[in-house]
């Protein structure tokens, strides 16, 4: 489905990703994320080969955040939880983890809700929970399946802002899928999936980084 695909992303760099419902966007995303496998060719992520890696665990838990088009959380757990499960997975010390969770779920807008189940939730809530649990081990790479989709003006530039400070701060680097205007205002680069290849849509008028203000 993909065919010929060759994608770059410099260190820091926002990138969007569009194209039609089917066109593939998701399945790039799961092999940018060692989740899927290219049948041919090869994905190096800050000099690492992950075409070589026989199951890429560590490269998932530790450089890569995913924020799923279908969120999954785990419904059994509460939103700290969820939040802090990269951080399980990952061995870090329990103080530690509900530190960097609570800071995380407080910036999302969520303060308070810390132990609520998640289907208590609203999407938009739980969108933001995802989005959390995708930062919390402060990853290198955040690959995003339409992370603002479900929110509203004010609270997607609350996410916005979470995602350029970590580019601000750590030099993380995105590629989301995505159809919001604001999200793309943030992005330096807009691509589109289309017939199995990837184009790179012209620049807005107004500005090429980090968007007009
Ligand atoms: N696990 C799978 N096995 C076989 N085919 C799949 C699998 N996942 C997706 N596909 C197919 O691959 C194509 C691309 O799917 P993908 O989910 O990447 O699209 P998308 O661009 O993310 O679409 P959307 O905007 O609807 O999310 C679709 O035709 C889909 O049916
Ligand atoms: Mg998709």
């Amino acid at each position: 489905m993909l065919d010929g695909v060759s994608l770059h992303l410099d260190p820091g760099e926002f990138v969007g990703l569009t194209g039609s419902s089917g066109s593939g966007k998701s399945t790039l995303l799961n092999i940018i994320g060692g989740l899927d496998r290219p049948d041919s060719g090869s994905v190096t992520v800050n000099g690492l080969d992950l075409t070589a890696l026989r199951r890429p665990v560590a490269y998932r838990r530790e450089v890569v955040g995913f924020v799923f088009q279908s969120h999954h959380l785990l419904p059994t757990l509460s939103v700290q939880q969820n939040v802090e499960l990269p951080l399980v997975a990952a061995h870090v010390h329990r103080r530690e983890r509900v530190r960097r969770a609570r800071a995380l779920i407080e910036k999302a807008g969520l303060a308070g809700r810390e132990r609520a189940d998640l289907a208590e939730l609203s999407g938009g809530e739980r969108q933001r929970v995802a989005i959390a649990r995708a930062l919390v081990h402060e990853p290198l790479l955040l690959l995003a399946d339409e992370p603002t989709a479900a929110l509203d003006e004010a609270t997607a530039e609350r996410v916005l802002e979470i995602l350029e400070e970590a580019r601000r701060e750590r030099g993380m680097t995105m590629l989301a899928v995505t159809y919001d205007p604001a999200l793309i205002g943030r992005t330096q680069r807009m691509l589109r999936l289309q017939d199995g290849a990837l184009s790179e849509l012209p620049a807005p008028a107004a500005s090429t980084s980090g968007g007009p203000r």
